[in-house]
């Protein structure tokens, strides 16, 4: 694999021991998958900085690094991690405070702590630009939306990126890489508005397409209904990555590129007729995977208002981010409260003990992500509920 001279200099220990190891990795990950050449990275995304899910090796990991006093040649942003930085919820002592020893680490190597899945919703990303990133939701956000190009990496691979500034180029990093090779069209007509829907949708392409790669065409309302789509698709596609007609930048060179594809109708109304709630009980309605931005809050904050402020009979957890939490006066949060809304910043029911030590031990969610993981990380069971549905389940309780 060619290498620059400022490559080589990493390589070769000239910035330092840690820097010499990052690039080892990365040059040697390259050779096995045959890239050509190291690209530059705009910025890194790291993912699995919760202790419930690195434990102590990696904790004691990422604190060796920090001690070497190493630090990001890239902006790099942080996945949520497993507390909320404002609120314990009640959870363990040791638990918390090994994870702000996890955030500690990162922040003293220049991470900048964002601590959400949603970073996109708060870059300015240009197509065309090169990124690591290790969120499978972001991945296929970036991929799709903006045309910015990143592999769905692993989160120990994005730090050693993150350090040196370069990935291998290889698979999606490349144009060839990117070239869709099913165009999937949904049947039914109507624009997706939903966003059970989307989610169930997205795992359906994940699954018809298997190892391919989607050029999807189809109408969908509002930035959340595409949200939860990719979060859904990334979660059961090997590469988080689609083309959408007429969203995608360059949508047209991508569908010039299709060479011979494999053609796949989906009824979506199929789908509708599926998305009936799972089951009956349910201890708090769960919302906010991936993280709700300000619109989603917004849509919530309208349905109370709706509801003359009236106190959910059921617990509303929304998980979001700090961004939000500043945008929102302490009045509305406060109002929120009073209605048995809950906003949890910084983490990740999947990453975290949080819900169950609030004593949540069902939720009811639109996210068919949550749906994926809960069970399996967690112990947490879940039922599906509908966008507003949600919110109407746990008022009419
Ligand atoms: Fe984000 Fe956790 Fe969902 S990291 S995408 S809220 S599973």
């Amino acid at each position: 694999m060619y290498l620059n001279r400022y490559e080589e200099a990493m390589l070769r220990g000239d910035y330092g021991d840690a820097i010499a190891r990052a690039m080892q990795v990365i040059v040697r990950v390259g050779d096995v998958l045959k890239a050509d050449k190291l690209i530059e990275i705009e910025t890194a995304h790291i993912a699995g900085a919760s202790y419930l899910t690195i434990g102590d090796p990696g904790l004691e990991y990422l604190e060796d690094l920090a001690k070497s006093n190493v630090k990001f040649r890239v902006f790099t942003t942080v996945n949520p991690v497993g507390i909320d930085v404002l609120n314990d919820w009640g959870m363990d002592r040791e638990f918390i405070s090994r994870q702000w020893r996890i955030i500690n680490a990162l922040r003293s190597m220049g991470a900048s702590l964002w601590l959400t899945c949603t970073p996109y919703e708060y870059l300015r990303i240009r197509p065309r630009t090169y990124h690591a990133w290790a969120e499978s939701n972001a991945v296929a956000y970036i991929n799709a939306v903006h045309d910015a190009w990143t592999e769905k990496l692993p989160g120990p691979f994005v730090v050693l990126s993150a350090l040196v500034g370069r990935v291998p180029r290889y698979g999606l990093y490349t144009l060839n890489g990117r070239v869709p090779t099913h165009v999937v069209r949904i049947n039914g007509g109507q624009v997706i508005n939903n966003p059970l829907i989307a989610g169930l949708l997205g795992r359906k392409i994940a699954e018809e397409v298997g190892d391919g790669k989607p050029y999807l065409v189809a109408r969908f309302n509002g930035n959340a209904v595409i949200k939860q789509l990719l979060a859904s698709y990334a979660t059961y596609s090997p590469h988080a990555f689609m083309v959408i007609d007429g969203l995608t930048p360059n949508y047209r060179e991508y569908f010039s590129m299709i060479d011979k594809p494999e053609e796949i109708d989906i009824d979506i109304n199929d789908i509708i007729r599926n998305t009936g709630v799972k089951g009956q009980d349910f201890d708090a309605v769960f919302l906010g995977c991936p993280h709700y931005g300000v619109d989603e809050i917004m849509t919530v904050i309208n349905y109370v208002r709706g509801r003359g402020f009236k106190r959910a009979k059921k617990p509303i957890y929304i998980a979001t981010t700090p961004f939000v939490i500043n945008s929102l006066n302490q009045s509305i949060i406060n109002m929120l409260r009073d209605s048995n809304i809950h906003l949890v910043l910084t983490t990740c029911p999947v990453v975290s003990p949080f819900l169950k030590s609030v004593g949540v031990n069902t939720v009811a969610t639109e996210s068919v992500k949550q749906m994926y993981y809960l069970p399996k990380m967690v112990g947490i069971n879940y039922i599906s509920c509908n966008g507003i549905e949600c919110l109407d389940m746990a008022f009419n309780e």
